[in-house]
């Protein structure tokens, strides 16, 4: 484990379920019922092809909508931004990259700018593929909270998704799961999908406690969840110590996480909703790595930081090696 930034030690960080029915369900308009018929929720998202996405399918235009993607869950592609990019940057970036990722159809695309930049991005993405997320919520409609920003702000600033317990905001602000939790909860019921972040610390890791580190983020961070609430949520695999370190996990140690993610929402939630449940990995991606990850049946798809900045790398991203 050499080579690693003291960032990667420091940071107090956050089976394959691939069936062949699914794949029809899927796709054939009816998502797999998995204990969800009482609820009416579930049901009014489970005609649309991305069953619980009603905050993309309003923002996703109708061509892309058709295609179908050539796996059981359909891939994202997801560039945090972090604390990168004035407005002004912003938006000339989604002038250039739009043309680059404007074939793409076998995967959703998403970018989370700072929230001085939402909701020029979000007016910039109109009528293409690219969907915006911001990278925090507050969980409280409105009150006294300097700076934080609610749930119906980000819808109104254009966001349909939103990133929720990223390790930077675990490590910078304190960030509990139990915080993790009601943000979750509260994005949810606002409309938004939240992109929920996992993922242990080099100490963690090296300690053999990855799992156990795992376990505690499912169990406090996704407590209360529902099968409809599942369906609407990524969650994304980020070791801390392949963040912005250059050193990603390799793609069968992010699968084998993936697969013990998934393991535990299995376990409790059963297997149509483990089976659906999108698992992006995050951590140093580039476009010359996102190939092999992407190959991993059990890898849904990447939260990308650095490599997400410029459109020449997001679109190579976008566009990854498909077999
Ligand atoms: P890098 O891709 O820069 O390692 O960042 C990963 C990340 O934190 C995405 O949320």
């Amino acid at each position: 484990m050499g080579g690693l930034s003291r960032r990667g030690n420091r940071e107090e960080g956050p089976g394959a379920a691939t069936d062949k029915g699914l794949r029809v369900a899927r796709f054939g308009g009816a998502f797999p019922t998995v204990n969800a018929a009482t609820s009416s929720r579930f049901q009014e998202s489970s005609t649309t092809p991305f069953p619980g996405h009603k905050a993309y399918e309003e923002h996703y235009p109708d061509k892309y909508k058709t295609k179908r993607s050539e796996r059981v869950r359909r891939p994202v592609i997801a560039g945090n931004w972090k604390m990168y990019k004035t407005i002004a940057e912003a938006v000339d970036f989604v002038a250039k990259v739009k043309p680059l990722v404007a074939a793409a159809a076998h995967c959703e695309i998403i970018v989370a700018p700072p929230f001085t930049a939402l909701r020029a991005v979000a007016e910039a993405v109109k009528g293409s593929n690219i969907a915006v997320a911001a990278q925090d919520v507050h969980w409280d409609k409105e009150g006294a909270h300097t700076g934080d920003v609610s749930p119906a702000m980000l819808r109104e600033a254009g966001c349909t998704h939103v990133i929720i317990g990223h390790s930077e905001r675990r490590h910078d602000h304190g960030e509990s799961d139990e915080q993790v939790n009601k943000k979750a909860k509260a994005a949810l019921a606002a409309g938004l999908i939240p992109i929920i972040c996992v993922g242990e610390t080099l100490d963690e890791r090296e300690a053999g406690r990855t799992e156990e580190v795992l376990k505690r983020q499912f169990q406090r961070g996704f407590a209360g969840l529902t099968p409809p609430d599942f369906s609407r949520i990524i969650v994304a695999y980020e070791p801390v110590w392949a963040i912005g370190t250059g050193r990603t996990a390799t793609p069968e140690m992010a699968a084998e996480s993936h697969r013990y993610f998934r393991g535990l929402v299995r376990g409790q939630l059963g297997e149509g909703v483990a089976a659906t449940l999108r698992i992006l990995y995050g951590g140093s991606v580039k476009p010359d790595n996102v190939g092999g990850l992407m190959a991993q049946e059990e890898i849904d798809g990447a939260l990308v930081g650095g490599a997400s900045l410029k459109p020449d790398s997001l679109s190579a991203l976008v566009n990854y090696p498909r077999a």
